[in-house]
C-alpha cells in the first residue's frame, strides 16, 4: 500500500514535487492538497487531486502519514508544528524557517510527537555540486583552501512574495540557503567566522544581492555570492587547491581542472617577463609543460534520491538524509549572515 501524503501550498514547487512523485514513486500517493488560492485549488482538481477545504481536514485525516509544506517561507513553521502535533511526518521546503529559533520550535514539536521532520535541500544532488565533491573524493585535487560558489543573473526580479520581508523573501533565504547547505555538506570542519554584506540594489524590502565569506577551522575560506544584478556573470565555481585549480562555469558543468604536472618539479628558469603591466617574475605565466588540463569528473543530477530516502524512512528502513541537526546548523549560519551585515563586521563563531 502506498504511503498517503498531503501537500500544503500547491504552487510552483509543489507542482514539481507532484510531477516527480506521480512519475517515479508509486510508493507515495498524494491524497490531497490545501491552498488558499482558488487557482491552485482548481489546478489540483484539474489534475484529479482532492483539494481539502481547510488544513484541519488534513490534520484530522488518519490515513495521511506525511505532509509536504510548500508555502511561502513565513508559514512553514506554523504548518509544520500543526502537522507534527496532529501526528504527521513533515517535509518542509527550504528555507525551513526564517531563523534558527523558529526551527528549534519545530524540532521540539517533532521530538514530542515522535514524528520525523526534514527539509527539501535538493541542491545537494545538483550535478555541479556532485562534481565538486568528486574532484576531491576521487583525489584529482587535494587540500582546497579557497572555494568560490556563485549563482548570478540579471533579471532583477523577485517574484511575488519573494520580494516581501514578512514572507521571508530575499536572496539569503532563497538561494543563499541552498549554497550554504552545500557548503556545510562539503565542509564538516568547524566554522569559525562569518562576514557578510547584503545589498538592496532594486528590491524595496529585502536583499537582492549578497556576498558572505566563511572561514573554517582548517583554514578553508569559502565564499558564497548571489547576484540578481550581474550583467556579466562569474563562474558557478572557482576552486583553489594546493595542487591545482578547478573551474565550473555553469549548471551544465562546462569547465576544466588545471593542475601541476610531474614536470612542475623540474628546474625551470624564473625569467622576468615583460607584461603590459611591466616586468614581473612572480606573476609571469607558467611554462605549459608544468601543468596538465583535465576534464571535470562527470556527475548526474540525482534529485530523486531525496524521495527514495523519504520512502525508506516511512518504511522504517532509513533515517532522513537531511537531518534536523544539519538544518539547524544551516539556519544558525544564516542568522550570522544577517547579524554580520547588520553590525557591519565579521562575526567569530564555533559552529
Ligand atoms: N527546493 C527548491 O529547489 C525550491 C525551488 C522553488 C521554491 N522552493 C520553496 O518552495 C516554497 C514555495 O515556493 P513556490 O516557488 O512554489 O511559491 P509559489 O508562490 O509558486 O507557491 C506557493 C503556494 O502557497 C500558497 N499559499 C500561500 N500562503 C498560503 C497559506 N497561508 N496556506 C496555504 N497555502 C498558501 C500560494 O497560494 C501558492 O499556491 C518556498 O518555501 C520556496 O522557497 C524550493
Amino acid at each position: 500500500m502506498a504511503h498517503k501524503m498531503a501537500i500544503i501550498g500547491f504552487g510552483g514547487m509543489a507542482g514539481y514535487h507532484q510531477k516527480n512523485i506521480g512519475e517515479h514513486f508509486p510508493e507515495l500517493e498524494i491524497a490531497g492538497i490545501y491552498d488558499i488560492r482558488p487557482e491552485a485549488v482548481q489546478k489540483a482538481r484539474d489534475l484529479g487531486i482532492k483539494a481539502f477545504d481547510s488544513p484541519e481536514r488534513i490534520y484530522a485525516d488518519k490515513d495521511i502519514e506525511l505532509v509536504l509544506v510548500a508555502t511561502p517561507n513565513d508559514v512553514h513553521k506554523p504548518y509544520a508544528i500543526a502537522c507534527l502535533e496532529a501526528g504527521k511526518n513533515v517535509i518542509s521546503e527550504k528555507p525551513v524557517t526564517l531563523n534558527s529559533a523558529e526551527l528549534e520550535e519545530i524540532i521540539a514539536a517533532s521530538k514530542k510527537a515522535g514524528k520525523f521532520f526534514t527539509v527539501h535541500q535538493n541542491r545537494r544532488w545538483d550535478a555541479d555540486f556532485l562534481s565538486v565533491k568528486r574532484i576531491f573524493a576521487d583525489g584529482i585535487l587535494h587540500d582546497p583552501y579557497m572555494i568560490e560558489s556563485r549563482v548570478q543573473g540579471s533579471r532583477q526580479a523577485l517574484h511575488g512574495w519573494r520580494g516581501w520581508k514578512q514572507n521571508g523573501g530575499g536572496m539569503v533565504l532563497d538561494w543563499g540557503v541552498h549554497l550554504i547547505d552545500q557548503m556545510l555538506n562539503f565542509c564538516p570542519q568547524k566554522l569559525v567566522s562569518v562576514n557578510a554584506v547584503l545589498h538592496q540594489v532594486f528590491a524595496p524590502e529585502v536583499d537582492d544581492n549578497f556576498t558572505a565569506s566563511f572561514r573554517f577551522e582548517n583554514g578553508l575560506h569559502y565564499l558564497v555570492n548571489i547576484a540578481m544584478n550581474s550583467f556579466i556573470v562569474q563562474p558557478r565555481w572557482h576552486i583553489s587547491a594546493a595542487d591545482g585549480t578547478a573551474l565550473i562555469e555553469d549548471w551544465d558543468c562546462k569547465g576544466k581542472i588545471v593542475k601541476l604536472s610531474d614536470a612542475a618539479t623540474l628546474d625551470w628558469a624564473e625569467d622576468i617577463v615583460y607584461t603590459a603591466a611591466g616586468p614581473t617574475r612572480s606573476m609571469a605565466p607558467r611554462p605549459k609543460n608544468t601543468t596538465v588540463e583535465l576534464p571535470l569528473p562527470r556527475a548526474e543530477q540525482t534529485w530523486l534520491e531525496y524521495y527514495r530516502n523519504i520512502v525508506a524512512v516511512l518504511d522504517n528502513k532509513a533515517q532522513p538524509i537531511v537531518t534536523t541537526d544539519q538544518a539547524l546548523r544551516v539556519m544558525k549560519v544564516i542568522d550570522l549572515v544577517f547579524q554580520s551585515d547588520k553590525e557591519k563586521h565579521g562575526i567569530a563563531c564555533s559552529l
